[in-house]
Formats: C-alpha cells, sequence, structure tokens
C-alpha cells in the first residue's frame, strides 16, 4: 500500500516537474534550468517504475513481463549512448538528432501497444482500441521520423510518383481495416497475424507519408511527429493505467501541436500545405524579374567602416549564421560597434534558421545579451529609422515579395522589413536562393549591398577592419 502511494506521488511530482520544465522553456534565460528540471523528473519516473517492479504487487502492479537485465541493459546502452550523442551533435545537426529521439519514442508508444494487442489476455474492448490507435500513431510517428532523420542527414532524396497521394491514401484504408480485425479478432486463440500485419501497414504508411515531403519542410514535420508521439505515449499511459505517462504523453503532445501550428503560422502555411504540396520544389516560381538584373557588391572592411560611422544598426540572422557557425565573429563585430558608439540590435524572425528558436540559441551560445535580441513585432517599426540593416545568411524572412507579390509562394509571410532601413548590407556566399527556392528581390535594391562570402570569412575581416579603424 505505501509502495503504491509512493509510486503514485512520484508520477504525480514528475509530471508537475514536466509542466514547470515546459513553462521554463518558454524564455531562452530559463529554458537550460528547463530541460535540466525535466530530466530529474524523467529521472524520478524510471527510479519509481524499477521501485515498483520490486515493491507493488497485485492488481496494482504493472502487467508488463519485465526482463529486469534486459531492461538495464537497455537504459544503460540508451542513456550513454544519448549522452555521448548530445554532447558531440553540432547546432545545425539539432533536428535530424530530435527527429531521432521523436522517432523512439513513437516507437516505444507502439512497442507498448504490442503488448496490448498480441498478448491475447483478457482486456477491455475500450482499451484494445486506444492501445490500437497508439500503435497507428506510434508507428506513423517512428518510421515517419527516421525518414526525416535520413533526409535533413542527406542520406535519402525526396521521392514522388505519380498517384502517390492516392496509393497513401489506400495504405492507410487498409492498415486501418487490418487494425480493426485485430481488435475484433482479439483473444486467447487469435493467431496475431493481423495485428502484426496492421503493424506492418502502419510502419511502411509513415515511411510512405513522409517520403514525399521536401527536406526543408522536415522541421515542420517533425514537430508534428512530436505531437504524434505524444499523443501515442499518452494513450499508451491510458492503456498501461499510467497517470505520469499519460500525463508527460499530453504535455508532449500539446506542446507539439502548438510549436507546429505556430510554426506553419508564421511561414504563413497550412499544414495540408506542408505536408501535401510540394513546396520548395526547383518549380516554384514568383514574379519577381530579378534574373538580369545586376547586384551591388562591396567588400567587408567598406561595409565595415559604413557601419562603424553609422548611428544605429540592425543585425538579422538567418540559417547562413548557423551554417557558418559565425556566431562568436558576429558577436566579436558587434562590441567593437558598441566601443564605436553605434546603437546595435538583433532582430529575430519566428522561423529564421531550421528549427524553432535556432537563431536565439546560436545568440545565447556567442554570449549575446537577451535585451540587444529583438523580436519581429517588436523591432519591424524601427527598422526605417535605422541606418544600417546587416543580414547575414537570411534570405527568405527579409524578402519582400512576401508583401507585395501575390505570385511568390511565400506571399503573406510575415517578414522583417529590412529594406526599409537606409542602407543595408547582406552577407551571403553567391546567388543561392532560400528555403522557398525564389529569388530575392532585395538584393538588387537600390539601397542593398552584397558583401559575398562565406559568413565566418566576411566577419572575420570585418573585425579586423573595425580593429584596424580603432587602432588596436
Ligand atoms: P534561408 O531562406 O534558408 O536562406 C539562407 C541563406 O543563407 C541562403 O540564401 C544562403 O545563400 C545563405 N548561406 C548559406 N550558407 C552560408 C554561409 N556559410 N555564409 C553565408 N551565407 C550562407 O534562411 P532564413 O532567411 O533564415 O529563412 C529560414 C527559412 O526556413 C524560411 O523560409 C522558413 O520558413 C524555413 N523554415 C524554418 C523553420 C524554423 S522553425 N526555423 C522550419 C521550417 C522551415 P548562399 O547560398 O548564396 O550563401
Amino acid at each position: 500500500m505505501i509502495a503504491e502511494y509512493i509510486v503514485g506521488l512520484s508520477g504525480l511530482i514528475a509530471a508537475a516537474l514536466f509542466i514547470y520544465s515546459l513553462k521554463s522553456m518558454s524564455s531562452p534565460v530559463t529554458a537550460v534550468k528547463g530541460i535540466v528540471v525535466a530530466g530529474y523528473g524523467m529521472l524520478l519516473v524510471v527510479l519509481a517504475s524499477f521501485f515498483s517492479i520490486f515493491n507493488v504487487s497485485g492488481e496494482a502492479a504493472s502487467h508488463l513481463p519485465i526482463n529486469i537485465l534486459l531492461a538495464i541493459i537497455a537504459l544503460v546502452l540508451g542513456g550513454v549512448w544519448a549522452a555521448w550523442k548530445g554532447k558531440r551533435v553540432q547546432m545545425t545537426a539539432m533536428p535530424q538528432m530530435v527527429a531521432l529521439y521523436n522517432g523512439m519514442g513513437g516507437g516505444s508508444a507502439a512497442a507498448l501497444a504490442a503488448v496490448e494487442l498480441l498478448g491475447g489476455r483478457y482486456t477491455s474492448s475500450l482499451s484494445l482500441l486506444i492501445a490500437f490507435l497508439g500503435a497507428l500513431i506510434g508507428c506513423v510517428s517512428l518510421t515517419g521520423s527516421v525518414i526525416a532523420w535520413a533526409k535533413l542527414d542527406s542520406r535519402l532524396n525526396t521521392y514522388r510518383y505519380s498517384q502517390q497521394k492516392a496509393v497513401n491514401a489506400v495504405l492507410f484504408g487498409l492498415t486501418i481495416i487490418l487494425g480493426l480485425i485485430a481488435v475484433i479478432n482479439y483473444g486467447p486463440d487469435d493467431s496475431g497475424i493481423f495485428a502484426i500485419l496492421f503493424y506492418v501497414g502502419a510502419l511502411a504508411f509513415g515511411i510512405c507519408m513522409t517520403l514525399p515531403i521536401g527536406g526543408a519542410d522536415m522541421p515542420v514535420v517533425i514537430s508534428l511527429y512530436n505531437a504524434f508521439t505524444g499523443l501515442a505515449v499518452g494513450l499508451e499511459g491510458y492503456v498501461m493505467d499510467s497517470p505520469a505517462l499519460m500525463i508527460a504523453g499530453m504535455v508532449v503532445g500539446s506542446a507539439g501541436t502548438l510549436l507546429t501550428v505556430l510554426m506553419a503560422k508564421a511561414m504563413n502555411r497550412s499544414l495540408s500545405n506542408v505536408l501535401f504540396s510540394n513546396f520548395g520544389d526547383s518549380t516554384a516560381q514568383s514574379s519577381a524579374d530579378t534574373e538580369q538584373k545586376e547586384m551591388k557588391s562591396v567588400d567587408p572592411a567598406d561595409a565595415a567602416t559604413t557601419m562603424r560611422y553609422a548611428a544605429s544598426v540592425i543585425i538579422v540572422p538567418g540559417y547562413g549564421l548557423a551554417v557558418a557557425q559565425a556566431q562568436q565573429k558576429l558577436y566579436e563585430t558587434v562590441k567593437l560597434l558598441q566601443d564605436a558608439g553605434v546603437d546595435v540590435k538583433f532582430a529575430i524572425h519566428p522561423v529564421a534558421g531550421r528549427m524553432p528558436g535556432h537563431m536565439n540559441v546560436l545568440l545565447a551560445e556567442a554570449g549575446v545579451p537577451y535585451d540587444m535580441i529583438f523580436d519581429m513585432d517588436e523591432i519591424n517599426e524601427s527598422f526605417p529609422n535605422t541606418d544600417v540593416a546587416l543580414v547575414i545568411g537570411a534570405n527568405d524572412v527579409v524578402n519582400p515579395s512576401a508583401r507585395s507579390d501575390k505570385s511568390s509562394p511565400i506571399y503573406g509571410m510575415p517578414i522583417l522589413d529590412v529594406d526599409k532601413a537606409h542602407e543595408v548590407f547582406i552577407i551571403k556566399r553567391g546567388r543561392g536562393k532560400g528555403y522557398s527556392g525564389v529569388e530575392n528581390p532585395l538584393f538588387f535594391n537600390e539601397n542593398s549591398t552584397m558583401v559575398f562570402g562565406d559568413a565566418q570569412a566576411v566577419l572575420s575581416k570585418m573585425v579586423e577592419a573595425l580593429k584596424a579603424l580603432k587602432g588596436v
């Protein structure tokens, strides 16, 4: 009885820790603490699970067949591998890693459901139906996330063929039918063949659904699968009679759903558009006639000198800054400008980079104080009164076609109004397009000047030039 109470209380405390950690993650100042708190919550649940195996018996005991040795080996292997990987992962490879871990969550939920669906012992029809739903969602999340990982890691290309949507729809329908037959047939005499076929179908559907989605859309898809995983875990929590699992699943599910909606909104795209529209194709067109136009360019030292004598500079970082890992050099440049009396601010677009908060994390890594960083809504009206906007490896998030060109695939996406600044410098390597694959008329504007080169190299030259001006 006391053991049961301890296990129940641990679940409640862990749930409170998860919710608190999620709240902490809403600000970069407290986000790291939030992650640590969630880790403690997870540790508590794991310890409570082992405690319950040895101390809780009868009705309240977990009805999972447990091999303690295998469970401990799995925990140690998984824990050591995750710690090693987590320490080594590059910031630009973070979405891939999240995809993999997320897939494992979905797979775990599906595995739990398999114990229910293939167990052959008595269980209520409602439990079976919920286990079936959790298995379906968990399987899709598992294989879909693995495909997303492979695409983001450049191990797999987008694969499309005619009638693909119809084939996927048929596969989905068949999978549902197999699952329902498995639930109806369930019993001690059931061979489990329909449940196995249902699993094969659900795993295959995750692959087929994700294969045609463009690599650049993967962050939104991963976030969607994250929501799926949470839902699957929550459903299995109900089946396993585990409140901690239910709450953790619901927290992950709702956070993933909100994140998916926010990302889609910040890109001005519906979820169906992300899933079914082949966005980012090389065929994407806008009527921006930029092919024949010339871009002006300047060398890094001249651009640095102009900024050194400006009163105000707004810096707009984008995906290219993350690719170049130039955040430290950027902050060095900023400090030299500040020493010269320039008012410097950072403007962050909600979907700059390739994952939520990408730019905030980069800038925090370099030690940029939070009070220098402004969200799009806070800073957009300052551009007309700003001397210089410095765009570093950003493209779509500063593309004015989004405001004016109805034929552009990014029309309607809110952007940072850098073109309204008195002067705009854009650091990028060449004429490469952004994620959406459309041209950016900003680069050809009268008040725009390109500073060609890798962001790291360009900023290093700017630092040299600013130091020379300072007489260091
Ligand atoms: P992008 O539109 O992808 O543009 C990045 C630019 O960086 C490219 O034009 C590229 O031009 C330049 N670049 C790449 N490597 C560079 C380097 N080493 N040095 C200097 N420049 C480099 O980036 P963005 O403006 O940040 O926009 C993000 C896009 O991703 C948006 O369209 C958004 O909708 C999408 N997206 C974001 C998210 C999240 S949550 N952040 C999720 C899904 C999709 P060059 O090749 O010429 O150098």
